[in-house]
């Protein structure tokens, strides 16, 4: 079973090991454009050790946007300063990946620390779009639910931002299709209740990430893997669940989806979180092995050995983590030392490697 810092081929890319810095909104950019926050949050990420260096949440259209100070990616004119943040990441040694996302309902939002309430229009936000014209909080003004004509353009944004990043030379693609956003709110019976090819039956919810994973995969090189992020459960009565997610993970396999990055909830505010270390690893163990399909488990791991566990355990194929790599962007370094695993540190910093006890 693989190791920590064993590294990992898909498709055409390698990680140096198997530690992934999950997609995290940084809500700092203007009309979609990454900056030089971006550079320094995700180049120190790549410096530290990582395999893998996802972007956040980097929206398919304006109006996918969590926030009006998400990353974009539905302009060609983002494309230059990704393409400048790749190629800091794979100079130093990192595989540079992002994360495609439409908010849907949970658009138009104030940034967290402006609270995170609904945006109205009257104070420069827009309508979100759903599956169903149903609000992710019921204080909220109702959703506007798409028509077929505008899914399909949905399908489209997907595409033409697959093929921005290309251009800006991201090596893997990720579809954000948990956290009860546009692809999750599909999925979950919670938020569509559509009674057109849609809606209803699980094949009729799962059609839309089925169409953009089959509709992105068609535009990706060979050797460009595709990740799809998913909720395996709503943590709700009638929602979305393992079963589900499980049936779901082994219908996006012959679609070309190359792993399954498997987080919980957000789909609804009534949910019940079983929080605690790991407390999602379960479901991306039950999904490798049930759907055949390489997981990423993700959520509370924090602690080298742990992460080292879920793998050696194969319970999972990649770990993500999301705070605690804020915390301590240096971890993977860290967590080599703890290991004892041999690996490259940074030229710059290689003074302040940890040397083995002298005897
Ligand atoms: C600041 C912050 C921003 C996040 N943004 C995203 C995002 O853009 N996309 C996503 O899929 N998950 C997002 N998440 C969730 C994380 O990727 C991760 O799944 C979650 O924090 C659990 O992992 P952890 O316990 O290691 O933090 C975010 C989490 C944090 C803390």
């Amino acid at each position: 079973m693989a190791q920590l810092f064993d590294p990992y081929t898909v498709r055409g890319a390698t990680f140096r090991n198997r530690i992934v810095v999950s997609p995290m909104c940084e809500y700092s950019s203007v009309d979609g454009f990454a900056n030089d926050w971006h550079l320094v949050h995700l180049g120190s990420r790549a410096v530290g050790g990582a395999g893998l260096v996802l972007t956040e949440a980097a929206a398919v259209s304006p109006e996918g946007r969590i926030t009006g100070a998400d990353l974009g990616i539905y302009r060609d004119e983002h494309v230059a300063k990704l393409r400048e943040i790749v190629t800091f990441l794979h100079a130093h040694g990192a595989v540079a990946g992002i994360q495609l996302a439409h908010a849907g309902r949970k658009a138009s939002c104030a940034q967290p620390w402006h609270g995170g309430a609904r945006v109205t229009l009257a104070d420069g936000g827009w309508t979100p779009v759903a599956p169903s014209a149903i609000p992710f909080d019921p204080a909220d003004a109702a959703p506007r639910a798409l028509t077929l004509h505008e899914i399909g353009d949905v399908i489209g944004d997907f595409v033409a931002a697959t093929q921005r990043s290309l251009e800006a030379g991201f090596r893997v693609i990720e579809l954000h299709a948990a956290h009860g956003y546009l692809l999750h709110e599909f999925l979950s019976p919670l938020a569509n209740t559509r009674t057109d090819a849609y809606g209803g039956s699980f094949e009729n919810r799962t059609r839309l990430l089925r169409d953009v994973s089959s509709a992105v995969r068609a535009v990706l090189p060979d050797d460009v893997p595709l990740f799809v992020r998913i909720s395996a459960t709503d943590w709700a009565e009638g929602g979305w669940d393992l079963e589900q997610s499980v049936r779901l993970a082994a219908d996006l396999k012959p679609l070309g989806v190359d792993l399954i990055d498997v987080s919980s909830g957000a789909a609804v505010m009534h949910q019940k979180i079983a929080i605690g270390p790991g407390y999602q690893v379960p479901f991306a163990e039950r999904i490798r092995a049930d759907a055949g399909i390489p997981t990423g488990a993700v959520g509370l791991i924090t602690e080298a050995t742990q992460a080292n566990e879920v793998l050696v355990e194969g319970r999972a194929d990649l770990v993500f983590l999301a705070r605690e790599l804020l915390r301590d962007p240096y971890w993977p370094l860290h967590a080599a030392s703890v290991l004892g695993a041999e690996i490259e540190w940074p030229v710059q910093y290689v003074r302040a490697k940890p040397q083995p006890a002298r005897v």
